[in-house]
């Protein structure tokens, strides 16, 4: 997968500008606050139709203005496509090979990209729910059943959870199993897809955190799972809230199902999250991030867009080297201040960003 072209039309701090991609590696430079960031940022709502840094796309129309489009041409095994999203105040509008679609999670698998920042360490460090989000958006990219699997199952939890609150208690009780019977439904088939997920993910993880480090450490990504089927998981899950009914009642949420569930990450058998140091989280969440680069390639047939944005400085000289020889044949969009200090002379085709434009 190849990303050739992008076209920014009052996104963020761009007004109007057209950047050319080519194979390989691709470096964005420029000094703080110049608009690296937001480049990679459009790359990656074309992929997803999100962003990892907002919670409103309004955020992404430069300032004053009433509309913001993205739009990009990118070349795939199958050929060209040309995804394009106009993003207004309060709603927006998604385009594959200009066929305005329906759903938006038909976006999904035009183009795939891989995206590692900073931010990623929150992956490692913080609570279950940045967890679940990597999960969510990784898995969603390749597979669109999951993605629609999981709007339906947000749809029937925000219900349940509403019907939770009623005071009418028999009315709840009534009701409630028909919820449950639908809700079942979709979380067997999240759970079922994350654990085959993490099924691949958990040995490529291990062995590029053990590359990373020269063996020094063993990752090990999610807990050993007894193989079940959809069917099987469905039946626990009824049980389950049944079990937690009463709970459920009196905290006025669902509190058990794939909304709340964790991935365990553990270095060397011990959890991650509040152990490891600022340099291990960063190297492990690097290694989700290239596990999940190599599942795409798998799974999709050839390798997604790997977007680095900000992280060669954070990574120490013997990981930077390794991460560069990783890159391999797989395109990159790469962020940095200097490129001379973290790139030692790898060939790539340099950009240079300023104030929101391109420097000739
Ligand atoms: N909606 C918006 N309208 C106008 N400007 C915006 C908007 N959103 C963000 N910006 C501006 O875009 C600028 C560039 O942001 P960006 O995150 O891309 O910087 P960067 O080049 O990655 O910098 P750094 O090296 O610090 O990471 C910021 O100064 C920010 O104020
Ligand atoms: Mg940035």
């Amino acid at each position: 997968m190849v990303i050739k072209k992008l076209t920014l039309h009052n996104f963020r701090n761009y007004e109007d500008e057209t950047f050319s991609f080519e194979e390989g590696l691709n470096v964005l430079t420029g000094k703080n606050a110049q608009g690296k960031t937001n480049c990679a940022e459009a790359v990656y709502y074309l992929c997803t139709g999100s962003s990892l840094r907002i919670r409103h796309d309004r955020q992404l129309i430069r300032h004053g203005q009433e509309r913001a489009s993205i739009s990009a041409e990118a070349v795939s095994r199958y050929g060209k496509v040309r995804l394009r999203a106009e993003i207004y105040e309060n709603k927006r509008e998604l385009f594959v090979n200009e066929n305005k679609l329906s759903r938006a999670v038909d976006l999904l698998g035009n183009m795939n990209a891989v995206f590692f920042s900073p931010g990623e360490l929150r992956l490692i460090q913080d609570g279950p729910e940045e967890r679940r989000r990597f999960l969510n958006l990784s898995i969603s990219q390749t597979s669109r059943e999951y993605c629609t699997a999981l709007l339906r199952y947000q749809k029937i939890l925000d219900q349940r959870n509403n019907l939770l609150k009623n005071h009418d208690i028999s009315m709840i009780l009534e009701t409630l199993p028909v919820w449950d019977e639908q809700l079942s439904l979709y979380a067997a088939r999240i759970i079922a897809k994350r654990r085959a997920f993490l099924k691949e993910l958990s040995p490529l993880a291990a062995e590029a955190h053990a590359y990373l480090t020269d063996g020094a450490e063993i990752l090990s990504v999610g807990a050993e799972e007894r193989e079940e089927s959809e069917e099987q998981i469905r039946a626990k899950l009824i049980m389950e809230f049944d079990n937690s009914r009463e709970r459920d009642l009196r905290l006025g949420f669902t509190s058990v199902g794939p909304h709340r569930d964790d991935v365990k990450i553990s270095i060397d058998g011990e959890e991650a999250r509040g152990f490891c140091s600022q340099g291990q989280a960063r190297t492990a969440a690097l290694s989700l991030k290239l596990a999940e680069l190599k599942i795409f390639a798998k799974l999709t047939g050839e390798p997604p867009i790997l977007i680095l944005d900000d992280v060669m400085s954070e990574l120490d000289l013997p990981r930077r080297k390794k991460l560069l020889s990783e890159i391999g044949d797989v395109q990159c969009i790469l962020t940095c201040t200097h490129a001379e200090r973290v790139l030692y002379g790898a060939e790539c085709h340099k950009i240079k960003i300023h104030g929101g434009k391109i420097v000739p």
